[in-house]
């Protein structure tokens, strides 16, 4: 292997590595492909549309469809993209190992960096919409709520959020149980939300009114880019699917069979929960509203029986979202310990259960902290900027590694090649423009540290730059 400045590794070495054609390799294959799909509808639909609905209503108005749709085909295109690279490369490392196989160990270091935002503060971000929901419950169900001090951040009226932090705590022992059981509970709560989601429009339809949807883009272009900068949070997790390569049965064909299937049944979903929610209720009187489809489902009914049953399914929802995202998180930071690019900690499968225990561990407890302490909107616009810079990379992927292996076996193809990753990038890009100047500066910060990182701890260790220098010490050996 060439010693440049651009440590690659190639996709038939990542498979090898992984052990992805063979059985065994320490992770036990047991999901198929409904399963799968269940997995990222129960990565997807959470916090996002239970609760950043409204938000994203107050920026964009009754254009929120148009929000929802343009989100939405950012993830098409991208989705294309993880679909090709899916099926080319089944492994756990999803967008870190696809950039370690096309742009090289560095720009792969910094992708899975920024996977601690899409993932680990993702989880974050989700746990406190858990807590609100769960808050909206208690009142409907025991007329008591969680005191604000013990159930938000400082500065928004509270001290530390209790709730955020339980239901990580919860989902890390789920996860160390077993994959087999925690991707049946994240199947069965997949199925629950879609449920509640389809009954909230059953109901908001019998209320529908059409001038409810005039003006339409009250907010102009600026409100409709603004919202779908935030309606992409709802879309994030479609590439869990495929960070669990390694667990899949016949993963060649159910990865993009599955992640294609998954995003186009979430985006008709949100359509249709925004056309029933608007056409319920003037946006207006949406716009910025807690627990938002409570209150639609109050309106339209005049009674609260509905919203109670909304909030338990809201619950229900973003609880397996905890779950799911939180896996993700695990065989990401699995993958980058077994290349040296993160502590050897890790990669440690525990023989017992078959998973990675003191991984799931620590992401849980390093994660809370942010649950704990940090505001929803600051960890919200962290999350989607860092995914949506890690989805324009990974359209890029496609593009490089269709030049750099052009025989590569792919067991699906991006259409219209180069045209949609390259929709992909641009989608990636002006979604991120669409996100407060603030964002941009700590997401710069978080970049550099990550950038010093690497430098210093990754670029040191990794077993692929020891692997390429090994042949050169022994040339060196055999010359003397
Ligand atoms: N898409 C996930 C949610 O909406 C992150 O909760």
């Amino acid at each position: 292997m060439p010693r440049t400045g651009l440590r690659l590794k190639s996709p038939e070495q990542l498979i090898f590595e992984s052990g992805a054609d063979l059985e065994g390799n320490g992770l036990k294959r047991t999901i198929g492909p409904f399963q799968l799909v269940c997995f990222g509808i129960g990565a997807i639909v959470g916090t996002g549309i239970f609760v950043g609905l409204s938000d994203t209503v107050a920026e964009a108005g009754p254009a929120v469809i148009v929000s929802f749709i343009l989100a939405a085909l950012t993830c098409v295109f991208t989705a294309f993209s993880f679909a090709e690279l899916g099926g080319a490369m089944p492994v756990s490392g999803s967008s870190y190992s696809y950039t370690y196989a096309s742009l090289g160990e560095r720009a792969a270091f910094l992708v899975g960096w920024c996977l601690l935002l899409e993932y680990g503060v993702s989880v974050s971000a989700v746990a406190i919409g858990w807590g609100q929901y769960l808050n909206e419950l208690l009142e409907h169900t025991v007329g008591w709520r969680i005191p604000a001090a013990l159930a938000d951040a400082p500065g928004h009226g509270g001290v530390v959020n209790v709730p955020a932090v339980i239901v990580m705590l919860l989902a890390a022992v789920l996860l160390v149980r077993g994959v087999r059981e925690s991707a049946r509970a994240t199947a069965a709560m997949a199925v629950i939300k879609v449920g509640i989601l389809v009954l909230f429009c059953a109901i908001a339809f019998t209320a529908f009114r059409s001038g409810n949807l005039s003006p339409f883009a009250p907010e102009g272009i600026g409100g409709i880019g603004a919202g779908a900068s935030l309606a992409f949070f709802s879309f994030i997790g479609f590439d869990a699917i495929s960070t669990a390569g390694e667990e899949v049965k016949n993963p060649r064909r159910n990865l993009p069979l599955a992640i294609l299937v998954t995003i186009g049944c979430v985006a008709l979903l949100y359509c249709l929960v925004s056309v029933a929610a608007l056409g319920a209720m003037p946006w207006e009187q949406v716009g910025g509203k807690p627990a938002a489809l409570s209150l639609i489902v109050n309106h339209a009914t005049g009674s609260t029986f509905g919203s109670t049953v909304i909030a338990l399914g809201a619950v229900v929802a973003i609880a397996s979202v905890v779950l799911a995202v939180m896996y993700g998180q695990t065989r990401i930071l699995m993958s980058m310990s077994r290349d040296g690019l993160m502590p050897k900690v890790f990669e440690r499968v525990s023989p017992r259960t078959s998973t990675p225990v003191a991984n799931t561990w620590i992401v849980a407890v390093v994660f809370a902290v942010p649950a704990a302490v940090v505001p929803l909107d600051v960890v919200l616009d962290m999350t989607v900027i860092g995914t949506l810079a890690i989805m324009a990379v990974v359209n890029i992927c496609v593009l490089a590694l269709r030049r750099s292996h052009p025989g590569l076996q792919r067991r699906f193809r991006v259409p219209f090649h180069p045209v949609a990753p390259l929709l992909g990038v641009g989608f990636s890009l002006y979604l991120m423009y669409g996100l407060p100047v603030v964002t941009w500066v700590q997401f710069a910060v978080f970049v550099a540290v990550g950038a010093l990182v690497y430098s210093c701890y990754g670029r040191r260790r990794s077993r692929l730059a020891r692997a390429q220098t090994a042949p050169d010490d022994e040339t060196r050996g055999a010359a003397r």
